[in-house]
């Protein structure tokens, strides 16, 4: 399919406003000789190949304007086969370009006296006005074809993150699981509540898979990600010349992009307040305006939203508008932090085990229970994506099948002194001793260093000796 055959609605719809607007028939056609878009008689022809190619065939390779004043004398029109029966009488044509290649021809053609003499009288304006046209038709060219590129890059993303699924066996998780299940068939803005890592992310792919929508990309836009003064234009995009730096051919919003799918508006408590201001007004009127644009886009979106942070707190100090909070809180989902809800963590472990069993080709059987005991009374500040970082550390340092207390980073055994409870204190003792010692000296320490190190920690040779060897050091 040729580059204008695949917007060809769009470019019926504009080529019969032109005509409204000229008094005159217009057409476009591609670089196949196919007729793209007409109006008139031409109509009934969009889909077939010109006939009488020769001028439009001239066009395209000379990717130069053309005219034709008198179809009867002229050149361009000697053996051509339709010439004793054409109505035209006259034609001016202009090429279209993508990316310097001429891809088309848009023409203003007359077919009775009055037009002709209209068309030869205003020449240079209509070359002008065709000019601009084809402008317009490349720029057009231009944003599908970016918003195709950047869909088939978020379809390689999308696929490759499809595999997730969602580990949650506590009522708190069964709670948030069973509202997302029920909403995602609706239109109704969700709004998801929860600490850093508790899965907010997954909660809203698992919404977006499950809705209508799901055979659109979700576009995800991380609020606190995009520097203050560019969120404007990556949220609405922007025309040609809006500012300065502002690309030729402008740029497509995320807004637009979203068209028919779902947005997540990720980390929303870091939406500036200006934005916040243009973002009510998108989803009030459900339509955009690029930056610099003079024609507002109607859009269909179903909004997501996340924050971590605390929004009623936000609006009370005046940095979160209180009228887009009411918008965006209709379906709120509250993700549950990891230590409010214990029992998820072993069904979690397995969970990132197998996972990363399968990735680093380990056979890991399981937790020890001394390690479990360790896990489970540790605060997970971090939450699941803390718990899935740990996972992978253990399966890429763990040496035997099952994880050993004594395998866990010091920062978990340390802070999660409930671990501890059924040892008694020698054990404890020991334990911090050998991670104290075994931090403090490379196993290929050489003599000088060990002796510098029972010299700092004022102790004996012989007891650092009895030390590193009893807990496996030397
Ligand atoms: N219930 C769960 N089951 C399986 N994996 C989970 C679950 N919750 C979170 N994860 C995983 O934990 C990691 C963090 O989750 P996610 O990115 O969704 O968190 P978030 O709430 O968006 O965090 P942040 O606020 O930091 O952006 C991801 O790798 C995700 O796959
Ligand atoms: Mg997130």
């Amino acid at each position: 399919m040729t580059p204008l055959m695949k917007i060809q609605p769009f470019i019926q719809a504009y080529v019969q406003a032109i005509a409204s607007i000229l008094e005159s028939d217009v057409t476009v056609v591609d670089n196949e000789l196919i007729r793209v878009a007409g109006t008139g008689d031409y109509l009934a022809e969009i889909g077939s190949t010109v006939s009488h190619g020769n001028f439009f065939q001239k066009v395209l390779s000379t990717g130069e304007y053309g005219i034709i004043r008198n179809v009867a004398e002229d050149p361009n029109c000697v053996g051509c086969e339709k010439r004793s029966y054409c109505r035209e009488l006259a034609n001016l044509a202009y090429p279209i370009f993508q990316e310097q290649t001429v891809v088309g021809v848009i023409s203003i053609i007359a077919f009775q006296e009055e037009q002709r003499e209209n068309l030869l009288k205003n020449t240079a304006k209509l070359e002008e006005f065709l000019k601009y046209m084809s402008v317009l038709l490349e720029s057009k060219l231009y944003t599908d074809q970016a918003k195709s590129r950047l869909e088939e890059q978020l379809k390689v993303v999308h696929t490759a993150e499809k595999a997730w699924s969602f580990v949650g066996k506590s009522p708190k998780m069964q709670e948030a699981l069973r509202i997302g299940r029920k909403v995602a068939k609706s239109d109704s803005t969700v709004f998801l509540r929860g600490e850093s890592g508790t899965g907010k992310e997954i909660m809203a792919k698992m919404i977006h898979n499950l809705s209508d929508r799901h055979d659109k990309l979700m576009i995800s836009i991380n609020c606190a990600a995009i520097p203050e003064n560019l969120v404007e234009s990556e949220l609405f995009g922007y025309e040609e010349g809006a500012f300065t730096g502002a690309r030729k051919h402008g740029s497509i919003g995320k807004f637009e992009l979203a068209d028919k799918s779902t947005i997540f508006l990720d980390e929303i408590g870091d939406m500036p307040l200006h934005v916040q201001t243009k973002l009510l007004r998108v989803l009030q009127e459900k339509q955009v305006e690029r930056i610099g644009g003079r024609k507002p886009i109607p859009i269909d979106i179903r909004v997501i939203c996340a924050t971590n942070k605390n929004i009623e707190q936000m609006v009370a100090e005046g940095t979160f508008r209180e009228d887009l909070y009411y918008r965006l809180n209709i379906i709120p989902i509250e993700l549950p932090p990891l230590r409010m809800r214990k029992e998820d963590l072993p069904p979690l472990i397995d969970h990132y085990i197998a996972y990363y069993n399968q990735k680093l080709g380990k056979n890991i059987t399981g937790v020890s229970t001394q390690a479990l005991q360790t896990l489970m009374s540790y605060d997970w500040p971090g939450n699941v994506r803390e718990l899935k970082n740990i996972v992978e550390y253990l399966a890429n340092i763990v040496e035997n099948n099952i994880i050993e207390l004594s395998d866990l980073p010091d920062h978990i055994v340390l802070r999660s002194r409930k671990g501890f409870s059924n040892w008694s204190l020698d054990e404890i003792l020991g334990d911090y001793e050998k991670r104290v010692l075994s931090s403090l000296i490379k196993p290929s320490a050489t003599l000088e260093e060990k002796n510098a190190l029972a010299e700092t920690l004022q102790i004996s040779r012989a007891t650092l000796y009895r030390k590193l060897k009893k807990y496996s050091l030397l």
